[in-house]
């Protein structure tokens, strides 16, 4: 599903960020581009990355 639709970034591509090395929002952000433009998306791609982290 979409998280981020200023970007179109689904949760399967953030999920896949954490797999290889993001760790946090700040990480993703770089990485991906996820909730630097509006910034709705950032509760819902923090949670995920916050389950993907304890998950790995
Ligand atoms: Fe992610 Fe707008 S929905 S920056």
């Amino acid at each position: 599903m979409y998280v981020c639709l200023c970007h179109a970034i689904t949760d399967t591509q953030i999920k896949e960020a954490v797999s290889q090395g993001d760790s946090s929002l700040a990480d993703v952000k770089k990485r991906l581009g996820v909730s630097n433009q509006c910034g709705k998306c950032a509760k819902m791609a923090t949670n995920i990355i916050q389950r993907q982290v304890d998950i790995e």
